[in-house]
Formats: C-alpha cells, structure tokens, sequence
C-alpha cells in the first residue's frame, strides 16, 4: 500500500461543539480541512493498529465524498477494517448499534443532524467511542488541541470503493466491509417491542404516518413500519434521503415538519392519522403527534418512563433517568413515584454516556426532540415512535388521551423553547452577561407572580469520572417550581443562537390543558425583562418556538 504523508497547517476553528464539528459544506472542501480533523482524531484516540471502525453518514451532500477520504486515511493510519453503511448511509442510533454490537474500537458519523444540507448547507463529523456514544469532552478537547497542532495527514493511494456494493473490498492493506446500514437496528428494535401487539394495533385501523423528511430515516421507517410491521405503503412519507433534504430542513418539529403538522392537523379530523411522528437529518430526533395534538419532548421522556414496563426489553423497571438541564422536570416526577433516581446534566448526549456505562440510567432525554435509552449511547428517533407505538397498542387510548391522563396524575410542567437565531455573537454574548450580572440581587426578589428562589450559572460534576463542565447556561428558579433558562447554542454555524428555556407547573387540572405559550406569558414577559432582550437585539419575536 503507497502511504502519502501531505504537509499541512493547522486550521483555529476546529474545536467539536455539543455534537461534533459542523461548518459550511464551503469550509469543509477547503483543501485540507476534512483532512486535518480526520488526522486530528485519529491522532488522539490512538487506536491500536488492526482496530476496526464503523463509518456512515445521514446522506447529506459531500457524504459519499467525504466517506472515500475517510477510508483512505483509515488504511494510511492502520486500521484493519472499516464497516461502512451502504450507500454511505448510517442513521447516528444505527451507527452506535453496529459500534457495540461488532465490538468495534469507534465511529466516525458524518451529520450535522437537522441542519440544512446541499451545496450551501452544512456538513459535520463526529467521533463516538466504543460505547457506541458521543466522544466526552476530554477527547473532543483532544482532538482541538491537536488539530491546532497538526503538521501532516496521512492518506492511501486507492481507488475509491464501490459503496453501493454490499460485500468486502480492499482499500489499500485495510478491509472495507459495506453493510446493510438497516438490518442491526431493526433487528434490535424487535428485540425491545412489541412487534406483534403493534401489528396488531395497525391491523386494527389505527392510521399512522411518519415523515423522514428526505432525511436518514427513510429506509429505516420503510422497513420496521411498512415491511415489519405491516403499515400500508405510504405510511412513510419524504422517505427517500436526498443530498439537500429536498431543499427542507430536516428537523422534527412545529415549524419545520410542516407536511406532517398539514397532515395531522387536516381539517376532517374523520380522515386524520391517529399517530404521527417525524425524524431529523440523522435520525436520533424524534417528534409526536397524535390526533390535532402535540407531544412536548419533555412531556414524551416522562411519558415513556411513566409507562417504560409495557415494552419488553424494559419489563424488568428502570435504573433511572437523566435529562438535560435546560429539559422540563416532569420526567422527575415519575423518577420521584418510581423511586429511581433522576440525573441533571448539561446540554447534549455525550453526558448521558458515563451514567449508563454505569448502569445508574436506562433513559434519557433532551427537550431538543432528543430521547433515547441504554440499548445505544444516542439518542434514537425511530426507537422512540417504536415506544409510543408500543404504549398505544398496550393502553388502546388516543395519544391526546394519554397525555391528559398524565398530566392529571402527575402535574404538567408547561413548558416551551424560543430561540433567536443567527444574533451578532458579541451581543448574544453581553445578553448573558447581563442576565449574570443580576444574580447577586435575584434571589427572594418577587418578579410578577414568581418569588426568585435561586440563580446560577450551571455547572456539573459528572458523578462517574468527576470531570467538571461549567458555564453551561443561566438559571432563574422560582419557588413554585417555574424556571426561565437562558443558554447559547453549541451547535448553530451562522453567529450566536439564544435559546430561552420556560417552565411553568400546573397542578390544577382545570387550567393544565391551557395552551402552552399562553400559560407561560408571565414568564416569557419576565424574561424578556431580565435580559433586556428587546432593546438589546431588536428582535420582537423568537426565530423559532417549540
Ligand atoms: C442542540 C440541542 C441539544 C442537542 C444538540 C444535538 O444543541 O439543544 O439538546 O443535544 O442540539 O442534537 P445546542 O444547539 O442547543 O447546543
Ligand atoms: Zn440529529
């Protein structure tokens, strides 16, 4: 095999955000740029020579290209075999899947998840170790400060592989094995449902439809929903990936799963699907829907924990939960009647990974649309409208219904999400020092109805390693249990995205269906107080609610 060793420079923004490095498709076609990460990872995580790696993307443009680069520096930096979906394509929870199961040694995933994709879009990677999980921020921290360093990649000279062929192929000295990027995942979720009680559901009457938006999961829902578990053909709608998303933007919610919120929302509510879901670019978000009705992810982890036992990977009972902070507290409360312990981390998966390596979680969740479990170290789109399916074939009660009878059982934690995108960085960044600068006077302060209880900036000891992540978002607490949080996002690639986190409990059946924004008018109004959001971005509404 002829190794070349290119000289190179190294590039100063290659530091990985909440998950993985994202930049402009432009970025990542500088001469060298894809490269130098590539290195960079492979020069922290020092994989012993011969170790295996899975690769695979969610289909974005430069996917394909980008994979072929990846297996020639693979071969140049000894690695003995890579497994690659076909086509290149890997959901992120079908990559984590054949990670554990094949023992490989990591995975390289090439998503910037619901970002939008094409020419002018985004392109991202990310590393995940052999827990099938995010890289922890001690080798993400790696990877950027060797990145900072670099002086030379190492590349085979081969031709490229044939991607779509199913079978080993030789790139260089290094084995490269295509595989069906479906059939792990799917036979893992059979394992941990009710396949047979769900076909029955569907068998029933009971109408569903799930928009994989152009994105990953297409061939995913195809097989598990329409071949296994019998929905009608065209039950998956958008489920043919596309390079730019089909011009859309491939993220599960309100906004942007606009064909299926048609759908789900239609006028002839007779004609209207019991059950709706979508996925994002890569496949680890989810959203629910029911009948003219909208699940909040906070709402769906502590639903799903209510009701975990009538799955049957998950009859023996929960070791416990964790959620992201900025994600509501209902989950906590069904921790709280189960008696299990309920985990506070910050943003982002790779903080869940130590707590069910330890076994003291089973599921975890994010109000990013993000709920996964201990059979990945992802989060799991498809495994979560499996779950919900599950749940409604046991409970036979519409999707509304449930909810409703949750919330009066547990209390509902109104709960919503506004975000302003693309702000002047400097400003985001005097927004929330400002914020800050109050929380010496906040506390017993009486803002409107709410009494501060307590502020801070939140910080976290992970309690397995005992590494410490700080700086990770402003909170306000109000003695009722209400929260406002402010936080920037690490994922966004166009300036500063504020997200406004807003949290109001209800205990009072008789007011706990009310609309979510209007319940929380209070506290969005103080919270547009607080930080002054008005005169300091000139912004009068946010960019996007959830
Ligand atoms: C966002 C979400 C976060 C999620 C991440 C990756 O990160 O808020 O919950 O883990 O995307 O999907 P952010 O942009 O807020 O840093
Ligand atoms: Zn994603």
């Amino acid at each position: 095999m002829k190794i070349q060793t290119v000289a190179t420079m190294p590039f100063d923004d290659q530091k990985p955000g909440t998950s993985g490095l994202r930049k402009k498709v432009a970025a990542f076609k500088t001469p060298a740029y894809l490269e130098n990460f590539v290195q960079a990872i492979f020069d922290s995580i020092t994989a012993p020579v011969g170790s295996v790696l899975v690769l695979g993307g969610d289909g974005r443009y430069y996917n394909c290209e980008a994979i072929q680069i990846i297996l020639r520096m693979a071969a140049a930096n000894g690695f003995a075999k890579v497994l690659v979906g076909q086509g290149g394509i890997l959901s992120t929870p079908a990559a984590s899947c054949v990670i554990r199961k094949t023992r490989s040694f990591g995975g390289i995933i090439l998503s910037a998840s619901h970002n939008p994709g094409g020419p002018e879009g985004d392109f991202g990677i990310k590393y995940n170790t052999g827990n099938g999980g995010p890289a922890p921020e001690k080798i993400t921290e790696a990877i950027y400060a060797c990145s900072r360093s670099l002086t030379q990649y190492r590349i085979a000279d081969a031709a490229d592989v044939n991607l779509d062929r199913i079978g080993c192929q030789m790139v260089g000295d290094m084995n490269v094995e295509v595989i069906d990027p479906v059939a792990d995942y799917a036979e893992l979720m059979e394992s941990l449902f009710d396949f047979a009680a769900i076909r029955a559901l569907i068998g029933g009457g009971f109408r569903l439809c799930f928009d994989a938006m152009h994105a990953v999961t297409g061939p995913y829902a195809i097989e598990i929903l329409e071949k296994r578990l019998g929905a009608p053909a065209g039950t998956v709608i958008n489920g043919v990936p596309l390079p730019d998303f089909g011009e859309g933007h491939p993220d599960p919610n309100l906004t942007y799963a606009h064909e299926l919120v048609a759908i789900m929302y239609g006028a002839d509510r007779a004609s209207t699907p019991d059950f709706g879901a979508a996925s994002d670019g890569d496949g680890d978000r989810n959203m629910i829907l029911g009948r003219h009705f909208f699940v909040n992810p906070s709402d769906s982890l502590a639903i799903i924990a209510a009701n975990a036992t009538q799955a049957p990977g998950y009859v023996a009972g929960l070791a416990g939960i964790a959620r992201s902070m900025p994600t509501s507290a209902a989950a906590d409360r069904v921790a709280d009647k189960l008696g299990i312990p309920c985990f506070e981390t910050p943003t982002g998966w790779k903080f869940f990974g130590n707590l069910m390596d330890a076994g003291k979680v089973t599921l975890c969740g994010e109000e990013s649309f993000g709920t996964g479990s201990s059979h990945v170290r992802e989060k799991d789109g498809l495994w979560a409208v499996l779950f919900w399916l599950n749940i409604l074939a046991k409970r036979r009660l519409s999707v509304e219904e449930i909810v409703h009878r949750h919330w009066a059982e547990y209390g509902r934690n109104v709960y919503s999400r506004h975000d302003y995108e693309a702000l002047p960085a400097d400003i985001a960044a005097e927004l929330m020092a400002h914020v800050k600068s109050q929380f010496a006077d906040l506390p017993g302060r009486r803002l409107g109805d709410y009494t501060v209880k307590f502020c801070d900036d939140f910080s976290y000891t992970d309690p397995i390693d005992g590494s410490v992540s700080s700086g990770q978002g402003l909170r306000i607490g109000f003695k009722d249990g209400s929260r406002i949080v402010f936080r920037l996002s690490g994922t966004g690639t166009e300036g500063a995205t504020l997200r406004i986190y807003l949290e109001a409990y209800s205990s009072d059946p008789a007011t706990q269906r009310a609309d979510a924004q209007q319940a929380l008018e209070p506290l969005i109004d103080i919270a547009h107080d607080l930080s002054q959001l008005k005169q300091r971005t000139g912004r009068e509404s946010p960019t996007v609610i959830t």
